[in-house]
């Protein structure tokens, strides 16, 4: 085989970029071992899968993923942030808009760069990270994919498709930048500021047109749901907490083919980042507010540095010590639970599953079916809170039965994958679904 007889999908997210590829025929024939989630990171430092989505502007040059994190954190004490969460653009009214706005100074201090710019040379990083780890599989190596897909969610009550041609057209100004720039964006120094608005400039005149399907985030989770485990039910219900949105959608399967019930449908703009920012809040109040302004950005600063970690033993252990100078702050599960906006998601949650599981079931019944299936993916569906939502789903009991599902299956364990795969499986599900998932399932956009 080569590339020429697989399918790309490139989940473009809030926090983590990931892709993955499968061969063309993987609906009508899945087999595990042929699904290929690429090493977009390379296997050192950080998960290998998974590419984080900032951008730094330093003095000298634009650097991207986890060295534009790392330089961001060495310049926090001078103003300067690394640009984050670029996605969430994408989602405004006024998409043509937003994208020609100039950066802020904290961002591109040179006032050289629009939002679209830095846009278009992460998604040129991203698309230099493919083209390495397709030329490191001897399956994928040297030729063109023969489809592309990028995965994004359904914003807009439905509105995406609407903005298929401004994303594509972003795309083919990305791929148009790596033929020019290549490996050099893939550096951890980055690209030169010198040579990077000739880049763009060019990028700009050089782009051609490009095929790309868009699959929508649901559709993407619910095709590897219901391919990529053993046994699925004709209906289920998707939850997606990923870092910029929670997205909620219920599917139902008849044939090969997989039908949104789009009453169902629901985007919350709580998810991960949310969560750290009330985290972040919970434990800036516990420290005191005296503090001079100075001593209260280095607390932040610390914070966001150890979220991951603060985060993840608040949710799962029920407590997280935070050492900060010569005190120690303790948060517990029970402080997070009582906080008004986090009670706020949590409800918002319980009501949007509520409803998506209701529409399922209401469509099952007509359909003479009784089993619903709910699964979570993204990066904090593993939270027992959000677990226990799927456990005790609300229904009629007498005529429904509800199974919850585990995103991560027993192939992700497999020996080649070192480990990386199995723990962050399910914020890969929607790269590896949206490649496996049929051309008939796309919202937009089709085969080259
Ligand atoms: N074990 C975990 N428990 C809770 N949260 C986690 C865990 N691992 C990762 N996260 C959080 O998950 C988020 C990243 O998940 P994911 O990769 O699914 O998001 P994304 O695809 O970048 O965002 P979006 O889908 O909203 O665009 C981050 O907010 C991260 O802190
Ligand atoms: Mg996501």
């Amino acid at each position: 085989m080569s590339a020429a007889s697989w399918t790309l999908c490139i989940d473009f997210g809030t926090a983590f970029s990931k892709a993955a590829a499968a061969p063309l025929d993987s609906w009508a024939r899945f087999d595990p071992a042929w699904v290929r989630p690429l090493a977009l990171a390379g296997f050192e430092g950080g998960n290998a899968f998974l590419l984080p989505s900032a951008v730094f502007v330093a003095d000298e040059a634009v650097l991207f993923g986890a060295a534009a994190l790392e330089r961001a954190e060495a310049y926090a004490r001078h103003g300067r942030m690394a640009l984050r969460s670029f996605k969430t653009l994408l989602s405004v009214s006024d998409l043509d808009r937003a994208l020609k706005t100039r950066a802020p100074t904290a961002i591109d201090p040179h006032r050289l760069f629009t939002m679209r710019d830095l846009i278009v040379l992460y998604l040129a990083f991203l698309s230099a990270a493919i083209g390495r780890a397709q030329a490191e599989d001897p399956e994928l190596a040297g030729e063109r994919f023969a489809n592309r897909r990028y995965a994004a969610p359904a914003w807009r009550s439905g509105d995406s498709a609407g903005l298929h041609t401004s994303i594509v057209a972003l795309f083919s100004e990305a791929e148009a930048l790596v033929e020019k720039a290549g490996v050099r964006l893939l550096a951890p120094e980055g690209l030169e500021i010198a040579a990077v608005e000739q880049l763009l400039s060019e990028a700009r005149s050089a782009a051609r047109p490009l095929q790309m399907g868009l699959i929508f985030e649901a559709s993407a989770a619910a095709a590897y749901t219901s391919i990529g485990l053993e046994r699925s039910a004709a209906h289920m219900v998707v939850v997606d907490v990923g870092a910029g949105t929670t997205d909620i959608a219920a599917m139902f399967r008849s044939g090969g083919r997989i039908y949104e019930l789009p009453q169902a449908r629901a985007t919350l703009k709580q998810a991960g980042e949310f969560i750290d920012r009330v985290i972040a809040n919970l434990a800036t109040e516990a420290s005191g507010s005296q503090r001079s302004l100075q001593k209260q950005t280095a607390l932040w600063n610390l914070l966001m540095r150890q979220m991951q970690d603060i985060k993840e033993s608040l949710l799962y252990d029920g407590r997280a010590l935070l050492r900060y100078g010569t005190r120690t702050l303790v948060l517990k599960w029970s402080d997070l639970e009582r906080d008004r906006d986090f009670a706020e998601f949590r409800r918002n949650l319980q009501h949007a599953f509520d409803h998506s599981l209701a529409v399922a079931c209401r469509h099952a019944h007509l359909e003479k079916r009784s089993e619903i299936q709910v699964i979570a993916v993204g990066g904090g569906s593993g939270a027992p809170f959000v677990q226990d939502m799927l456990r005790h789903a609300r229904v009629d009991a007498k005529r429904f039965k509800v199974a919850a599902r585990p995103a991560t299956p027993d192939w992700a364990h497999a020996e080649e994958f070192s480990g990386n795969l199995a723990p962050v499986f399910p914020q890969l599900a929607i790269a590896i679904g949206g490649a496996i998932a049929p051309d008939m399932m796309l919202a937009a956009g089709g085969e080259d």
